[in-house]
């Protein structure tokens, strides 16, 4: 295939054809949760009919057919994120819990008072609280690298938040509010050199551009299945081996121990340690379609194609003088996530207007509100597109939004 077939992909997303208040249904929400294609739906519907049981405990039939599913994913995920080794695979119930494990365990165990951790001024607040919190438990400095006012990184302030006194940082690889990627290599090359340790909140990365952690030198990369495509309740916390290995547990129970007598505990290997409780094993096994989906079509076709919405939106949107748009206005470094504002119309206000056309958007603060008050705003209104958004979805958009605009200029 040399070119995305858009069509053939649209018609892979049954609920594309829905109807939205008698329009056509344009979903714009993707950073928020992707759509999932019939294979990912199958699958979890196959796996629920032919092989639902429970992995890791019994060894009868069916337990082992879940467990071989379970397993195989792991190894998916392995090669998706070009993982060193299955082991460094945790599944979790998301990018949160993965981002709280490292904070909870690496964090509780390593960081001290006095120590810094550096993140930086766009971050969700799953990748800024448990920093947060971290530091204020430990009388550790929280530390944050701001942003240029075009609303990238400011790499030459990293360089300079970045000390000998760093002990951890942690980024997020694409802002959900602002649409940047963010250079995580050059990030983790800082921390090294300090002898920190690099987290990387993947959440609106993965499905959208290849992730290869060792490329990246990520010391933990967190993601969410339901940002790429699979269903919610499933995440991966990727470690290195060497510090998964010196990290202790942070949930206990079932399958996450090697022995336990009624006084003391000793635990499982990695990853099994990280994995206390009944897995989403059905979740997982969306997760694995979806990793095939996304290699069937290939991120060349996915990153040329929204690099190509991107461009287009953001000439779209730039002619809409009333709109202020926060977050880069050129598509280098940047995926189709767009945040903004028309005139003094509330967010929210505006987000209905365009509701009522079909076209769903999402405002708010976007759970990042300390960029909010970057930005001197309390909310945005935020269209995100995925590879099966086309640009007359964009051209519907913009319509909405004009009509919105006289709407309210016209209080009619
Ligand atoms: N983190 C998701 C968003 O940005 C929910 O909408």
């Amino acid at each position: 295939m040399d070119k995305i077939d858009i069509e053939k992909i649209r018609n892979d997303f049954p609920i594309l054809k829905n109807k939205i208040n008698d329009e056509t249904l344009i979903y714009l929400d993707n950073a928020a949760t992707l759509q999932m294609p019939k294979d990912v739906l199958t699958a979890c519907d196959n796996f629920y009919h032919d092989a639902y049981s429970n992995v890791h405990r019994s060894s009868h039939t069916l337990a082992i057919k879940a467990t071989q599913i379970y397993e195989t994913v792991r190894k998916k995920v392995q090669k998706f994120i070009n993982a060193a080794d299955t082991s460094e695979i945790i599944f979790t119930s998301g990018c949160t819990a993965s981002l709280n494990l490292v904070a909870l365990s690496w964090g509780e165990s390593f960081i001290s008072a006095g120590d810094e951790i550096v993140i930086t001024a766009m971050e969700h607040h799953s990748n800024l609280i448990p920093w947060q919190q971290l530091a204020l438990r430990k009388k550790a400095k929280l530390k944050f690298i701001e942003l240029t006012p075009d609303g990238r990184l400011d790499m030459n302030d990293a360089v300079q938040k970045i000390t000998s006194k760093t002990k951890l940082v942690a980024a997020v690889h694409v802002s959900n509010v602002l649409g940047v990627i963010n250079p995580i290599k050059k990030l983790a090359s800082l921390a090294h050199k300090v002898g920190a340790i690099m987290v990387v909140d993947g959440a609106q990365a993965a499905g959208h551009i290849p992730i290869d952690v060792q490329q990246l030198e990520a010391d933990f990369y967190a993601f969410s299945g339901h940002k790429m495509l699979a269903p919610t309740g499933v995440g991966v916390l990727y470690g290195r081996k060497y510090l998964l290995e010196k990290m202790t547990p942070v949930m206990y129970g079932g399958e996450m121990i090697e022995h336990v007598s009624r006084f003391t505990s000793s635990w499982a290997e990695i990853p099994f340690k990280f994995e206390a409780g009944t897995p989403n094993i059905a979740g997982v096994r969306g997760l694995g379609a979806a990793i095939d989906y996304l290699n069937k079509i290939s991120f060349k076709m996915i990153t040329e194609y929204e690099q190509e919405l991107t461009d287009y939106a953001l000439n779209a949107l730039k002619k809409i003088t009333a709109l202020t748009i926060y977050g880069p206005l050129t598509s280098k470094e940047r995926l189709p996530i767009f945040s903004f504002n028309l005139d003094k119309i509330h967010a929210h206000d505006l987000a209905t207007i365009l509701d009522a056309e079909g076209v769903e958007v999402r405002a708010g603060h976007h759970c990042a509100e300390p960029l909010m008050t970057d930005l001197g705003v309390i909310a945005t209104v935020r269209a995100s597109l995925y590879i099966y958004n086309t640009e007359k979805d964009i051209d519907i958009l913009v319509e909405a939004i004009e009509k919105a605009r006289n709407f309210f200029n016209h209080g009619n």
